[in-house]
């Protein structure tokens, strides 16, 4: 019998599972960002938005999940490639964009990197539409120094 894949809302306690399921999948980028700190900081300012599927008590998929009042931003979707093809993506990210919708956010962005075609692909089978606008990303470093 398949095991059933349980979701709930992620926790600190996710972190190294986590982390390690990101290592291992492929178009994913595991940046400073990613440290216990760092998940630690974007869980509590996004609490009830990011999710984990697990199996048998196994970490199996991951769905970061934030805004800024105004666009959700999704991160960090990853599914164990032999748990792939189940559903769990779908159910991940529909679970954080209802999350979003109950806390009055209606729109939701994500980033595709150019080098993960079938990500793209992913996100356009789910219906989410590339923007017209033409932009790049640009970065600033906060000022001052950092807690901790
Ligand atoms: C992309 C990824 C998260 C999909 O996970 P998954 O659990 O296998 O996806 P699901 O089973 O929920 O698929 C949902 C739907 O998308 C379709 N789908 C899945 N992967 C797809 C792909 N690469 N291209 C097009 N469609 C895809 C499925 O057929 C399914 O269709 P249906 O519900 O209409 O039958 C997984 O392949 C992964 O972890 N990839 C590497 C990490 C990554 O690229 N993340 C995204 C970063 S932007």
């Amino acid at each position: 019998m398949r095991p059933r894949i349980a979701y709930r809302p992620m926790s600190l306690r996710d972190h190294r599972r986590a982390v390690a399921l990101w290592r291992r999948t492929e178009g994913m980028c595991v940046t400073a960002d990613d440290r216990r700190a760092g998940i630690a900081l974007y869980l509590r300012r996004n609490r009830g938005l990011c999710f984990v599927a697990t199996s048998a008590g196994k970490l199996v998929g991951t769905v970061l999940c934030g805004h800024d009042g105004r666009r959700g931003i999704l991160r960090h979707l990853a599914v164990d490639k032999r748990f792939r093809g189940k559903g769990i993506a779908r159910r991940l990210v529909d679970l954080s964009l209802r999350a979003l919708a109950r806390q009055g956010v209606a729109r939701c962005n994500l980033f595709v990197m150019d080098t993960n075609p079938s990500a793209m692909a992913f996100w356009l089978h789910l219906g989410f539409k590339p923007l017209d606008d033409d932009y790049r990303t640009l970065q600033g470093a906060a000022r001052g120094s950092l807690p901790g």
